[in-house]
């Protein structure tokens, strides 16, 4: 039986731990070409020998807050593996504490990573943007974004039910 993946090419962000490597290594297990990018490279690199073992993955070290990096990320994988057929978005930030203590620093991370980065790795899979060479129609496109929990939801506290 063919595998679930069977060669696709895939990048999950925020895949050096949690949901985004769990969801890396059941992708690479079902036949994917993995290409793995977190913004930590210590974690990558901690993980990268033992997920030689699951299946076909690479690791890149990437800042998604960072367009050019998103970019680098996109080309390369295109250059390496010739194309990006699903893109799973999981980078991002959940910040604990209450609205009181929430800075404009962490606001301008939340929105650079949550919102802008997801944005910048959505455009340039789709073809970046100066619209050059789509890997695939429209409709055969596959990204997935993590709920991003930035709204409260309960008075004073970020968190609750992920909103997108
Ligand atoms: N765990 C939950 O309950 C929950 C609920 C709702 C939404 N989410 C969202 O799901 C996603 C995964 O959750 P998790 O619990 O596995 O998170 P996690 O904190 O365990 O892992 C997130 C990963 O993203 C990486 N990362 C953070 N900022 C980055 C950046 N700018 N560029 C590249 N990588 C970056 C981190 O280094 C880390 O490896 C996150 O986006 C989170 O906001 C999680």
């Amino acid at each position: 039986m063919k595998a679930r993946f069977e060669g696709r090419v895939a990048i999950v962000t925020g895949a050096a731990k949690g949901m985004g490597l769990a969801t890396a290594v059941e992708m690479a297990r079902g036949g994917a070409v993995v290409v793995l990018a977190d913004i930590d490279a210590q974690a990558l690199q901690a993980v990268a020998v033992e997920l030689q073992r699951v299946g076909s993955v690479t690791t890149v070290a990437c800042d998604i807050q960072d367009r050019k990096q998103v970019d680098a990320l996109v080309q390369g994988t295109r250059k390496g593996l010739g194309r990006v057929d699903i893109l799973v978005n999981n980078a991002g930030l959940l910040l604990p504490g209450t609205i009181e203590e929430t800075t404009d620093d962490i606001i301008g991370r939340t929105l650079a990573t949550n919102v802008k980065g997801i944005l910048y790795a959505i455009r340039e899979v789709c073809g970046g943007a100066n619209n050059g060479g789509h890997d695939r129609k429209p409709d055969q496109r596959r990204v997935v974004s993590a709920g991003q929990r930035v709204a409260a939801s309960t008075p004073g506290r970020h968190g609750g039910t992920p909103t997108g």
